[in-house]
């Protein structure tokens, strides 16, 4: 099933329920971009096919990395026609819209996400790039890549902790926008989804809708976007200092989240109680060891401050996030106060 989604930038297909290799294996002038960790486990995949791996893991998403494909390509004598095609988790899906974006100044691109996280968010919205030494995703450009492969079969292969990552993720969007989903997910559990195609792919399709609605009404995150950031200001301090995944630290940090809007007296229920025990179920930790003054001063470089606020996303209710700009010393108080309970 092909679903057409306009974004302000521009227009990508939306392959659902497909095979992504019949779709895309046998062309002419295209190069795949993988990393090492899909191609052993999905070599068939790229039988016969112009192919550069990158090491797995955060530290491809590097301008070294970027400079090294770029070189491949050029030396497969890649032209202004050809067409990249990402296929990978959100780090070769990142890597790989952003060398599409640069290489020979613009060339297409689309994407084969093989993680939960990436089918339902990183392949999705255009955002690619990558980081800086310890600041994340500090370069990069917002562009449409043509289509995306929703093919789950490549889940088959996933190991339990990218399980729990791409729950993290899943469980955000029923927070911010989806309290049916997060009451569905309280009756299930990751076993569940494993095992029923069709229970997993209508909640990748649920996701995905979230993900497309929010992108088209504000591309350029400046309000309703900006949503998604649920649990990630914080979450991304802590997968910095702490060296936790993804999902793991933006799950300690939607508690956080939920918590600070219940101590700023926002949240109308009791939110992050009821959370941490949806997160506990799919296998992601509530709580981490931090330091308060550490994640403090890397929160002050975040990209979403302004003087001695930062935006931050709470819960009014569970499904419903709100957008708040707290004073620093706000955050502080609370963030040390939750050290020392936990
Ligand atoms: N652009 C965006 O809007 C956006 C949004 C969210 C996250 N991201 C980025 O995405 C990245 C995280 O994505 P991720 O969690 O997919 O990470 P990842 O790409 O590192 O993949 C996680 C691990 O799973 C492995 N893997 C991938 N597919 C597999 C499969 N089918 N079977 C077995 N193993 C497989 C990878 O080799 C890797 O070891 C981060 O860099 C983050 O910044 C981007
Ligand atoms: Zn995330």
């Amino acid at each position: 099933m092909m679903q057409e989604v306009v974004f302000p930038s521009g227009k990508v297909e939306y392959y659902f329920g497909c095979k992504a290799g019949e779709l895309l294996r046998g062309k002419a002038n295209t190069v795949f971009v993988t990393d090492e960790n899909v191609m052993g486990l999905h070599a068939d995949f790229f039988a016969g096919e112009r192919v550069i791996v990158v090491p797995a893991g955060e530290d491809s998403k590097s301008v070294a990395e970027v400079e090294n494909i770029c070189q491949k390509l050029v030396e497969m004598e890649a032209t202004r026609e050809t067409l990249l095609v990402g296929v990978g988790g959100g780090v070769v899906t990142d890597i790989a819209g952003f060398v599409a974006a640069v290489y020979m100044r613009g060339i297409d691109c689309v994407f084969v996400p093989t993680t939960l996280l990436a089918m339902i968010d990183a392949s999705i919205g255009g955002k690619n790039g990558v980081n800086l030494g310890l600041h994340k995703n500090m370069t990069g450009t917002i562009r449409q890549p043509q289509a995306i492969y929703f093919d789950i079969s490549f889940l088959q292969t996933l190991p339990d902790e990218e399980w729990s990552n791409g729950f993290a993720e899943v469980i955000k969007y029923a927070c911010i926008f989806d309290r049916a989903l997060f009451e569905k997910l309280e009756k299930r559990d990751t076993t569940h989804f494993i095992t029923s195609r069709t229970a997993l792919k209508s909640l990748v399709q649920r996701c995905v809708d979230w993900k497309n609605k929010t992108v088209v009404n504000d591309e350029k995150e400046t309000g309703e976007r900006k949503l998604l950031n649920f649990g990630h200001t914080t979450g991304h301090a802590i997968e910095t200092l702490y060296h936790l995944s993804h999902g793991q630290a933006v799950a300690v940090g939607m508690v956080i989240a939920a918590y600070l809007g219940e101590q700023q007296g926002i949240s109308k229920e009791q939110v992050s109680s009821r959370l941490a025990t949806l997160l506990t179920r799919y296998g992601l930790p509530t709580t981490t060891q931090y330091k308060t003054q550490e994640l403090m001063s890397l929160l002050r470089t975040d990209k979403k401050r302004s003087g001695d606020d930062i935006q931050y996303i709470l819960l009014e209710e569970i499904g419903r996030g709100i957008i708040k700009r707290l004073p620093f010393a706000t955050i502080e108080e609370v963030l040390s106060e939750y050290e020392s309970n936990y």
